[in-house]
């Protein structure tokens, strides 16, 4: 640059000049600032929702679509896939939302004591379609959830499993399995505690008749455990991921909730009680409800106890 150039540029743009690396510093320092703030506000939810958790169920959520308003993310209609473009655009909320699911998992445990709360058919249905949303096996979406708020219908149910239990109770008593029998009694709380829950889902699996691939298979002369072998419990473990995908929602929402199949002791009562009839049949309860419990955290295997991995 010539000397008759230098002096062509005004005084001020060179003082602008001179200080930009100073105006990138303090610009990079207050983004900083803002950004960490955001996540400081987010740490708060999160630490809550960790240890305190029955105390945060009170903690007004908004259900999910107010969660993904406060965090800036896009609802699902326009998130062409997890990995879309409206998805990656807000880096900063995918990653706080990813940390919430991870969070749901960790404070999830299950809970047999509930207030009387009542669970809001808002909620509820949330919960509901987050189940149908799981991946399911050929996605034909094998299940119906019947939620049982009714008291009087709840009243029933428990009362056909305590009748089962006694009954099988009294007849291991009698042929002189006594340890038994009291082990069996001693479980009925752990079979009918889903009847003090404001609602109750009962899991259906419906039972379809084999499909293209298995009757190729029946063809080929296969027996149906070798088919089951080749295809295993397809549509159970479908209901599996919707149960799962269920009870994290509830989390979500700062309610509690248990998988139970023990109350099918008393399979063909309860069928009976909630018209549950064939192709369909019950596979589980899942009482929600506000807990009134601190959840205990039941202890796992070790991950290399349960872990390979194959380099
Ligand atoms: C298929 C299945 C059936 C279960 N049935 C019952 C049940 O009938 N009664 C009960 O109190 N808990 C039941 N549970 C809950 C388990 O006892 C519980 O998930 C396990 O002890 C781990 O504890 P956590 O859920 O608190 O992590 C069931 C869980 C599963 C997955």
């Amino acid at each position: 640059m010539t000397v008759a150039a230098r002096t062509a540029i005004p005084k001020w743009m060179g003082w602008l000049i001179g200080l930009s690396p100073l105006l990138a510093l303090i610009w990079f320092v207050c983004w900083n600032v803002g950004y960490l703030r955001t996540l400081r506000v987010e740490d708060r939810d999160l630490r809550c929702s960790l240890k305190s958790w029955p105390a945060c169920a009170k903690i007004p959520y908004g259900g999910p679509s107010a969660v993904r308003s406060r965090h800036g993310l896009p609802s699902p209609s326009n998130m062409s896939s997890p990995f879309g473009q409206d998805a990656k655009s807000n880096g900063q909320g995918r990653m706080i939302a990813a940390m919430e699911v991870l969070d749901a998992i960790e404070v999830r445990h299950s809970i047999r004591k509930y207030t009387e709360e009542p669970v809001s058919d808002d909620d509820l249905m949330t919960m509901l379609r987050a189940a149908t949303i799981a991946p399911n096996a050929g996605n034909r979406q094998g299940w119906h959830f019947i939620a049982v708020k009714n008291k009087d219908v709840l009243g029933r149910m428990k009362e056909s499993i305590r009748a089962q239990t006694e009954e099988l109770a009294s007849l291991a008593e009698e042929t002189g399995m006594k340890k038994e029998a009291r082990e069996m009694r001693g479980r009925l709380p752990l079979m009918v505690f889903f009847a003090t829950a404001p609602v109750t889902v009962a899991v259906c699996e419906r039972q379809d008749p084999p499909d293209g691939m298995g009757q190729i298979l029946l063809k080929k002369g296969l027996s149906d455990d070798e088919i089951e072998r080749l295809r295993p419990s397809r549509m159970m473990q479908s209901i599996g991921a919707a149960v799962e995908n269920l009870m994290l929602t509830a989390v979500s929402l700062g309610y509690g909730t248990c998988w139970m199949t023990g109350p099918l002791i008393a399979v063909k009562q309860l069928e009976g009680i909630l018209d549950v009839k064939p192709p369909f049949r019950l596979v589980a309860l899942i009482p929600i409800g506000r807990p009134a419990q601190t959840p205990s955290t039941r202890p796992r295997k070790p991950l290399p106890e349960v872990v390979t991995i194959i380099r």
